[in-house]
């Protein structure tokens, strides 16, 4: 069976894409399944990589026969702009979409591969376009009762005064783009000034931006894995802690200081809590529509009440990232975790 790996992408998120898709490249077992690899570059275009030894190549050339999927025929992807002898359109029998944010893991994605008839690893549209919209998402966990930060949502005509915003949500806010990962266009805001900087900076990437309450909170994350005959399954938790330096858990802590964040798996939590956050990300899992995958983010406060804070559809794979080392944790090394979700996509 054939794996397309799509990685890269249009969002701002591309470069956390190919590190986490070196990772699920060289995780998936090459005995079972032959790994397409397709890099879209960051102005769309599909191209075939050729793997070396099982990985993806150490520098990715941009360059490489531009390929697209053909609508109708049950994955068949198509070569463009090759000669008409040369061009080989192949069937690949799967989409693994490791990719990040916008034009990926926003349900854009999904729907190509369900329009092509082509089956997908991870959520389907719905799923991935509520849990990308940080806006949609509290209002579905509100309604199933779930707990989330207090914030408002605004749109660029409608910038609220600081005094307005502090009275409701206090004295320090976060200014969030309502639809972007990796904490990209997040800022922290204390004063007017701040804030109306962070509105500027969140409006540089959406037209939405939630404008949130500081929750004094360890952060708390769970993956939660969808087995191939529908249970669903929630790791144990774990904890990241940024270094202070980044006064919060910013693209940088994350990606490119190396002392950026500590990571603990499990995070050290009563018993109780531990169940509790569980709980809450599989009925997070379910209120959103997810299928496959997920990660479910959390704020736990020093009384241990908790609220989600996000929730991730295609959840990093890189190094550093939570998802896999959770899942590790809990029973389910790296490959077998890929295998599980190619087959669960396959089911
Ligand atoms: N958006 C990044 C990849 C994450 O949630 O891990
Ligand atoms: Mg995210």
């Amino acid at each position: 069976l054939r794996v397309g790996v799509l990685f890269g992408g249009q969002s701002s998120e591309h470069d956390v894409s190919i590190l986490s898709a070196r990772n699920v490249v060289k995780a998936i077992d090459p005995n079972t399944y032959e790994v397409v690899p397709i890099l879209i570059d960051r102005t769309g275009q599909w191209l075939l990589i050729e793997t070396v030894q099982g990985t993806l190549p150490a520098a990715i050339a941009y360059s490489g026969t531009k390929v697209c999927l053909v609508p109708g025929g049950r994955g068949r992807l198509l070569a463009f702009d090759a000669p008409a002898q040369a061009a080989h359109p192949s069937a690949i029998d799967i989409l693994f979409p490791v990719l990040h944010g916008l034009h990926g893991e926003d349900g854009s994605m999904q729907g190509l591969a369900q329009a092509c008839n082509i089956p997908l690893v991870g959520c389907g549209i719905l799923g991935s376009a509520n849990a990308i919209d940080k806006d949609m998402t509290k209002r579905l966990l509100r309604e199933a009762g779930l707990p989330v930060a207090r914030s408002v949502t605004r749109k660029p005509d409608q910038r609220p005064d600081y005094e307005d915003i502090a009275a409701a949500l206090g004295q320090t806010v976060f200014v969030k783009p309502a639809r972007q990962g990796s904490s990209v266009g997040v800022s922290k805001a204390r004063s007017a000034e701040e804030l109306r900087h962070a509105l500027d900076e969140g409006f540089k990437f959406d037209t939405k931006v939630l404008i949130e309450e500081f929750v004094k909170a360890r952060e708390i994350e769970c993956a939660v894995l969808e087995r191939p005959d529908g249970a669903l399954m929630v790791s144990v938790p774990g904890e990241i802690a940024a270094n202070a330096s980044h006064g919060f858990y910013t693209y940088e802590a994350k990606y490119i200081d190396e002392d950026g964040a500590a990571i603990s798996v499990p995070a050290v939590l009563p018993d109780e809590v531990t169940q509790r956050l569980q709980d809450m990300a599989e009925k997070a899992f379910i209120a959103l529509g997810c299928e496959g995958l997920a990660r479910v983010d959390f704020f736990v406060r020093a009384d241990m009440s908790a609220v989600i804070n996000e929730v991730n559809t295609m959840p990093g794979f890189t190094d550093i990232s939570m998802y896999p080392k959770a899942m590790a944790a809990s029973g389910i090394p790296y490959p077998e975790l890929v295998g599980l979700l190619i087959e669960h996509g396959l089911a």
